[in-house]
């Protein structure tokens, strides 16, 4: 198959306005964090989600760490995160000397399982790290109900969530804080880049610090340790660019979802993304699952679909078990939901960029390979 044939998982699309915001940039001479597309960005981006702070990064991850610090996250504190999410999640807790304590997930939304975040809890835990998984918001009242008996601050990944919504309100707009990943392959990108966003002005104007090399008033006198994790003019521009479509992008992934939903409710041995009635699915990704009574295997299926028909997919992310087994870690601990989802979960090419014919050829594929 040759490499112009193949349908990629994710396929970007280029914001319209991004070469004239970036010609701007160098017409300016405005590289760095300090040109004005940063500021520009960070308000529109806040705006949007109806949050009064927002605080650009470097990255996703790097918007994770700063979000737990400036929660006051440390050695000594656990704080509870899913069993099934990318490794930035656990990575951020660790580059804070904290514990990670993982819960399994839902079967339906993939988000953490509040019932067993219940049973996690002990004195030691000081947040809760919930993920909006491939767009689609975990179940928040229910968090925000045992956050709040517990005396326990919600930490709102909504790197894969971007104009999602739970009754109404937008995914990374109801915790005590929230992060946005704006990578590549994000509804609202940057390249790489990311966001921390909130409604407590100390958590903002703390990470302003500290993503800046802690500096105190005087510069080059610092408070503690700093960090860069700043986020670029150029990022900002291609960010507020991408920002100023994201009602068009995020009609593109419904009509994306409903194009995969028309064309595979009627194949068994795929079971589809569902939709809450509380929940507004932004679809970032539209991730299925393989039916376990099926004759071929998730891997088999991924390889066909790659080797006959040049379609890449990519698998959920694995448990922490299988996730961290070269570092020896959580060996003991199961996981059953997402140790299932880890065999059985795929996502289709889901990108702004593929077209309705790629969805119709992917799922004519999945047919095709699941009838014989
Ligand atoms: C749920 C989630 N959290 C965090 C991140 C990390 O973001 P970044 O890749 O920008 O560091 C990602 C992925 O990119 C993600 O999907």
């Amino acid at each position: 198959m040759g490499k112009h044939h193949i349908i990629p998982v994710n396929r970007p699309s280029i914001p319209r306005k991004a070469n004239a915001y970036l010609s701007e940039c160098v017409k300016s001479g405005w590289f760095s964090s300090e040109g004005p597309f940063v500021r520009r960005f960070e308000s529109a981006f806040a705006r949007y989600l109806g949050v009064k702070y927002s605080s650009s990064t470097s990255s996703g991850t790097a918007a994770l760490h700063l979000a737990l610090m400036a929660l006051g996250v440390g050695p000594g504190d656990e704080v509870i995160v899913p069993a099934m999410t990318i490794a930035s999640c656990y990575f951020a807790i660790w580059y804070t000397g904290a514990k990670a304590v993982p819960v399994d997930v839902d079967a339906e939304t993939y988000g953490i399982n509040p019932e067993l975040i219940k049973k996690a809890i002990t004195k030691r835990t000081k947040a809760i790290m919930v993920v909006h998984l491939f767009g689609h918001p975990c179940d928040m009242d229910s968090i925000m109900t045992i956050a709040k008996k517990h005396k326990l601050k919600v930490l709102e990944d909504a790197a894969e969530a971007h104009g999602a919504e739970y009754k109404g309100k937008k995914a990374g707009s109801i915790g005590d804080i929230a992060i946005f990943s704006f990578y590549a392959n994000k509804i609202v990108t940057t390249g790489e880049g990311g966001m921390v966003v909130s409604n407590n002005k100390k958590y903002i104007d703390k990470i302003n610090s500290l993503k800046s090399l802690n500096h105190s008033k005087t510069r080059f006198i610092h408070e503690g340790i700093g960090y860069n994790y700043l986020m670029s003019n150029m990022q900002a521009a291609v960010g507020l660019a991408s920002l100023e479509e994201i009602e068009t992008s995020l009609k593109k992934k419904l009509a994306m979802a409903a194009h995969y939903t028309k064309q595979l409710k009627n194949i068994p041995d795929i079971i589809l993304p569902i939709e809450k009635p509380w929940a507004k699915n932004a679809y970032w990704m539209y991730a299925v699952t393989l039916n376990h009574k099926t004759k071929t295997t998730r891997d088999r299926l991924m390889k066909t679909l790659m080797t006959n028909y040049g379609i890449q997919t990519r698998t959920f992310f694995y448990s922490p078990r299988t996730a961290f087994k070269k570092l020896g870690l959580y060996k003991a601990s199961r996981f059953p939901v997402a140790e299932r989802l880890e065999k059985a979960g795929f996502y289709l090419p889901s990108g702004l960029g593929n077209s309705p014919k790629e969805f119709a050829k992917t799922a004519l594929a999945l047919s095709k390979i699941t009838n014989t």
